[in-house]
């Protein structure tokens, strides 16, 4: 995989389930939220230095209600992509230690998150 990018299906995750059925993910599958609130996805990031970053997240919506979630602190929007096959992504800027980062991405409505592929963090 590309540098910098940590599969969805690899992190540690609290209420949801790796699954493969909507094609166009990377690796092996995504990780579909339970519909509920506070579902997460947890990955630990290594960063070479302090600093900020541009983590991007890959997602798909194929409902048209908004699946905000809490991405290490900032509340980002998910909003539809159309289909559950179609698959976009979402940008922050995060400050990061140098070493291991915990970026949790937590679903803060009863929808659950978006389906979610990978977070990459640019090199
Ligand atoms: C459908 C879809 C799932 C998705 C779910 C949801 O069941 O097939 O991939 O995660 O809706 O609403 O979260």
């Amino acid at each position: 995989p590309p540098q910098g990018r940590y599969e969805a299906e690899n992190a540690v995750i609290s209420r949801g389930v790796v699954e493969s059925n909507h094609a166009g993910y990377s690796g092996t599958g995504f990780v579909n939220y339970d519909n509920a609130t506070g579902s997460y996805v947890e990955f630990t990031v290594t960063a070479a230095a302090a600093g900020p970053a541009r983590v991007r997240l890959r997602y798909a919506n194929g409902t048209t209600a908004n699946r905000r979630m809490n991405v290490a602190g900032t509340v980002l929007d998910f909003p539809g992509t159309g289909a559950w096959t179609t698959w976009q992504t979402k940008t922050v800027t995060l400050p990061l230690n140098a070493g291991s980062n915990v970026i949790r991405a937590t679903a803060t409505t009863s929808n659950g998150g978006p389906n979610l592929d990978y977070l990459e963090v640019a090199p």
